[in-house]
């Protein structure tokens, strides 16, 4: 029988399942860099009951290499990141100054709208605002009950993926019939673009689904917490507005508009988003479940044992990071991003495939709102459980710079 393993690695009982946690960085690493062979991944039954059979998130082997390979690429390539930085502009140039905006529910609205393009090539319109709706009633599940009778949350999930799915399929359906567009406009034309027999539309529609669960929260809770944090620190707000600024201004003056290569050249704001990724831990940690005994530097994970890789620990362990409570973007002029001891995005084979794009949406955000408007915060407090957000959406009082002059 395992024994304890010391204070950086030890047994505990998670979702019901034995499992060792590791807060040890080095231990983190190589759980995060074994394949299929030693580790798969472990989601709560509620989840797995919601995911499609063959789920990029639950997948293993070749064709969890292959659509993970297809979408991310897709995801870094430059052709999506210049559609999401047009789309972006037009959708927060649409926005006007309000007494009191919830920083939450914008960024969801925003983000959610991108994505969707960014997936199956959906327009703004009655269509995207059913899926927005279908969305959220099959998001709620996710954290319920497994069980599937009739009137149960789990049950009105499946009924709301369902509907999805069905309008997705269509979309499929009517790309295959014209062709996919070439290159490809959207993850739906890039799948079908790849002639497999393996990439049935079934398949296809799942996995778009399933690609909204990690990327629909997590990147308007990077924008919310970058705000929170701007908010109660006006020496790093004043900086990221200097340096935007200054941006905006040089692209005025010669007559060009931003591109996305502009945003991810400002050193300042990308380490404002990295401070934020550290200490906010939007993803806490990741679960994986031994296939076999594993031994990792020394501890042993037995056979059917989980483990609980713990970024949080980690990320706010004061012998890796000084004051790691605190809010600090100028640790990052000097510190290593690619060492073990900062890993929000995971690591190994299924290191987050939207990685660049998450950076690049806070990015844009943070550019038009802190170029734009000027803000007071109010009151309001990060809550970690069962996800990272904020309690009241982070309420912001906003006047438009223009109203300055
Ligand atoms: C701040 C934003 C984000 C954070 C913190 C984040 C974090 C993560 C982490 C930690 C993993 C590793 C999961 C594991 O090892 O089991 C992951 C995987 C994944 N993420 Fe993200 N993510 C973000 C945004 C996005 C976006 C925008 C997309 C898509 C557009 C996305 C798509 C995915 C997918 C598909 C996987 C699974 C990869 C696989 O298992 O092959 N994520 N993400």
């Amino acid at each position: 029988m395992a024994g304890r393993y010391g204070s950086a690695v030890f047994r505990s009982h998670l979702f019901g399942s034995a499992t060792v946690v590791t807060a040890d960085a080095e231990v983190s690493r190589s759980v995060l860099q074994s394949d299929a062979r030693a580790f798969v991944p472990w989601y709560p039954r509620s989840l797995t009951e919601l995911m499609g059979k063959s789920s990029i998130l639950l997948i293993n082997g070749a064709l969890q290499r292959r659509v993970h390979g297809l979408v991310g690429a897709f995801f870094k390539s430059s052709q999506l990141k210049s559609q999401v930085t047009a789309d972006m502009h037009l959708r927060l140039s649409s926005c006007r100054s309000h007494s009191l905006l919830l920083v939450q529910d914008l960024a969801k609205s925003v983000v959610f709208e991108i994505l969707v393009r960014g997936l199956i090539g959906l327009e703004a319109g009655p269509e995207m605002q059913q899926l927005k709706q279908q969305f959220q009633e099959f998001i709620v599940g996710l954290m319920s009950l497994p069980i599937k009778l009739p009137g149960t949350r789990l049950y009105r999930s499946l009924q709301a993926k369902k509907r999805m799915a069905r309008l997705i399929q269509r979309i499929i359906r009517d790309k295959r019939a014209r062709r996919a567009a070439s290159p490809p406009r959207d993850a739906i034309d890039v799948l079908i673009g790849d002639g497999s027999d393996e990439l049935t539309d079934e398949l296809i529609s799942d996995n778009m689904i399933d690609l909204m669960i990690p990327a629909e929260d997590s990147v308007p809770v990077l924008i919310t917490l970058a705000v929170k944090f701007l908010s109660e620190c006006p020496l790093a707000l004043h900086q990221l507005e200097e340096e935007n600024m200054q941006l905006k201004k040089q692209k005025t003056d010669m007559g060009e508009t931003l591109q996305w290569t502009d945003y991810m050249s400002l050193s300042f704001t990308q380490h404002v988003i990295t401070e934020t990724l550290r200490l906010g831990n939007i993803i806490g940690g990741i679960m994986r479940k031994a296939v076999r005994d594993v031994e990792v530097k020394g501890h042993l994970i037995p056979k059917g044992w989980c483990v609980f890789v713990y970024f949080r620990s980690v990320h706010l362990d004061d012998a890796l990071y000084d004051e790691p409570y605190k809010f600090n973007p100028w640790r990052w002029k000097e510190k290593d991003m690619s060492s073990s001891s900062f890993t929000p995005f995971g690591g190994g084979q299924r290191l987050c495939p939207g990685l660049d794009l998450a950076r690049l949406e806070a990015s844009i955000f943070l550019h038009h709102l802190v170029t734009s408007f000027r803000w007071v915060a109010e009151e309001d407090h990060i809550v970690n459980f069962p996800t990272v957000r904020l309690k009241r959406g982070m309420p912001i009082r906003v006047t438009s710079k223009e109203d300055d002059d």
